[in-house]
């Protein structure tokens, strides 16, 4: 278990300060091809598919949904908003910068919450802090926030089971409930409406492609 002072020290050694093509507006400590994190992943990834500090990513599902925040602001202004399994936070800072009056951010890894709060103290012009939950997010009440954002959560069977039928009822009790999703594999087949599509250009050694087409979901309520 590391101290704060040592998961800082952690997370600023395994990062450098840097954008995306896709949120030039939004700086992140990121693992690139240049810091140690990245090859430590990349060694891991080969070894045993152990999953990668998904933190120092920014994922695709997570920039496509970051970018529509950006684009339509309309969609968060004035709402407390949620960003479900948050990993840099990218998709809480979109919500925040887009005129959100309340941005809660949960995750299941100590270290997300570390990065997160390195994140928003490099962000230009300062924005409100997101509150960061570390834990399930399924165990949160799904209808406590007028928005919930969920950058990248079908990647893995187990987690979206857990997740999606949160999703849905939060969507059930009138939230709107946005997914960003690059076509993996147990993203459900219906219960949600495509808003955009983005192209995404990714770092190919985590994502597995240099470019991925990203689907702004809209999770429906069930009738
Ligand atoms: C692929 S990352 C996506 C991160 C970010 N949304 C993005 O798009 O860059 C998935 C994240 O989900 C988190 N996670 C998985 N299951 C979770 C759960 N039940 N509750 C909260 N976070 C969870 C993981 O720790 C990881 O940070």
């Amino acid at each position: 278990v590391l101290d704060l002072a040592a998961a800082r020290r952690f997370v600023l050694e395994g990062t450098r300060v840097t954008t995306t093509p896709l949120l030039p507006e939004l700086p992140l400590h990121l693992a690139t091809e240049v810091t140690p994190l990245w090859h430590a992943t990349e060694a891991h990834l080969a070894a045993a598919g152990v999953a990668p500090p998904f933190w120092a990513f920014a994922w695709s599902g997570g920039q496509a949904l970051a970018r529509h925040v950006l684009d339509h602001p309309e969609l968060v202004r004035g709402a407390s908003v949620l960003d479900l399994a948050s990993g840099s936070g990218l998709c809480a800072l979109a919500a925040a910068r887009a005129g959100a009056i309340a941005v809660t951010a949960v995750d299941l890894d100590p270290l997300a919450e570390v990065a997160i709060a390195l994140n928003v103290d490099i962000q230009t012009p300062k924005m409100i802090a997101p509150r960061v939950i570390v834990g399930d997010a399924t165990a949160l009440d799904p209808a406590a926030h007028d928005v919930v954002l969920a950058g990248d959560v079908c990647y893995d069977a187990a987690m979206t089971a857990a997740l999606w039928p949160w999703l849905s009822a939060a969507a059930a009790a009138g939230k709107r409930v946005l997914v960003g999703d690059p076509g993996r594999a147990y993203l459900p087949r219906d219960g949600y409406r495509t808003l955009a599509t983005i192209e995404v250009e990714t770092i190919d050694d985590v994502e597995g492609e240099r470019r991925r087409s990203v689907r702004v979901l809209e999770v429906l309520a069930r009738r």
